[in-house]
């Protein structure tokens, strides 16, 4: 099929720091691109133990007489832990790995935002490279040098920003991906239509069942146009002083739900899931969104197996960890509303009283 043999390139445009985001079937297995994007001999391959029985053996036949030292991390998002970042330190520091290495990172957004985060932070900053093997590694985490761990106080408090020097998105990873985090990836997806693409919203409601059951055209479509929205706007707002933030769309519900259930009975993408149901409802609480438009929202995630409020966590828990939001602007929380499908804005002046409604229908 065409589309398999292809590889997509999009780039993130930032100057000196730009790279590419490749997309296709079967790259992790190619030398040629690891030539191509790789920096030195030394590399430390990062991934965890779900993934590295999978895939570590392609990529290291890949990286053929280079020196490759494996760090494989515990799974889970509540591994997101400094105290991880700094045992990845401790390899480095232990092999003696000088500034001219790069760290690859295989697996999804937690062992990416963790590589990164080290790769960020050892001796100032080196090279590293993104191989996302989770849908919602490939469409968001992956793309635009956010990297970071968890704080038991809040998620992603601790982190910087530091820009790969690609990323190669092997869609063929995603055989091995459970169904649940598929869906979980697919909330992310939906995000993309929600922020400012009404038609590729339309397109994700026609072929939702497609996605569902893995039709590989169907994910590089979604993969291709993702990346392709995400790096126009983080080409445009690198540190996110001000556009980027609408890529948080539910994102302010989402960490909240995540931190009181203690980041692991909900994956993020079902927390974004249920997060940005909740932003369309305030939206239409403060007399913007049309009721079409919300259950549209609601039907989509619902045909998608997500969730779309939170019952099992307390309006009085979520309020406060949304205080604790990096985006709380004067002690006010700063939300990304959307005013429609395909178009959201990011407000500090929407009605308390419309927060309070949201929050208790959608909260227990
Ligand atoms: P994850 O990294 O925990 O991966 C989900 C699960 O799938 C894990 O158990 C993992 O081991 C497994 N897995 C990964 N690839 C697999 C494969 N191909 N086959 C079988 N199993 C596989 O979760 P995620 O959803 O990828 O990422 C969520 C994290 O990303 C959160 O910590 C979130 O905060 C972060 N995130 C970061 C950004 C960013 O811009 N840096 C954006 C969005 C999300
Ligand atoms: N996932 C939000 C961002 O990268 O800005």
């Amino acid at each position: 099929m065409r589309v398999l043999a292809h590889v997509y390139t999009y780039r993130v445009e930032l100057g000196r720091r730009s790279y590419p985001i490749l997309i296709g079937a079967g790259l992790i297995a190619r030398p040629d691109l690891f030539d191509q994007h790789l920096f030195g001999r030394d590399v430390l391959l990062v991934s965890n133990t779900t993934v590295a029985p999978l895939y570590a053996a392609a990529v290291v036949g890949a990286l053929g007489s280079r020196r490759v030292v494996e760090a494989i991390l515990p799974d889970g998002e509540h591994h997101k832990t400094l105290a991880n970042v700094s045992r990845l330190i401790d390899v480095l520091v232990a092999n003696r790995f000088g500034r001219d290495c790069t760290v690859l990172a295989l697996g999804g957004g937690v062992v990416g935002d963790m590589a990164g985060f080290a790769a960020a932070t050892y001796q100032r900053g080196i090279a590293y490279v993104q191989i996302p093997t989770t849908l919602l590694a490939q469409v968001d985490s992956a793309v635009g040098g956010k990297t970071g761990v968890n704080h038991p106080g809040g998620k992603n408090l601790i982190g910087a920003f530091h820009q790969p020097n690609a990323v190669l998105a092997d869609v063929r990873t995603l055989a091995t991906l459970p169904q649940r985090e598929l869906r979980a990836g697919i909330a992310e997806v939906l995000k993309y239509g929600l922020i400012c693409d009404a038609p590729f919203f339309d397109w994700l409601e026609a072929h939702i069942d497609g996605l569902l059951a893995r039709d590989l055209e169907a994910l590089t479509h979604v993969i291709r146009r993702s990346c392709e929205i995400k790096a126009q706007i983080v080409g445009r707002d690198e540190y996110e002083h001000g556009e980027r933030a609408v890529l948080n769309l539910g994102h302010t519900f989402a960490h909240a739900i995540e931190a009181a259930t203690g980041y692991d009975r909900w994956l993020h993408g079902e927390a974004v899931a249920a997060g940005l149901f909740m932003a369309a409802t305030l939206s239409y609480e403060c007399g913007l969104m049309p009721a079409t438009d919300v259950e549209r929202i609601k039907r989509l995630l619902v045909q998608a197996g997500l969730p779309i409020d939170a019952h099992q966590v307390s309006v009085a828990a979520a309020l406060e960890h949304m205080k604790m939001d990096k985006k709380v602007q004067g002690g006010r929380i700063r939300l990304v509303v959307p005013r429609s499908i395909g178009e959201c804005f990011i407000s500090v002046d929407y009605p308390d009283a419309a927060l309070q409604r949201t929050l208790a229908a959608c909260f227990g």
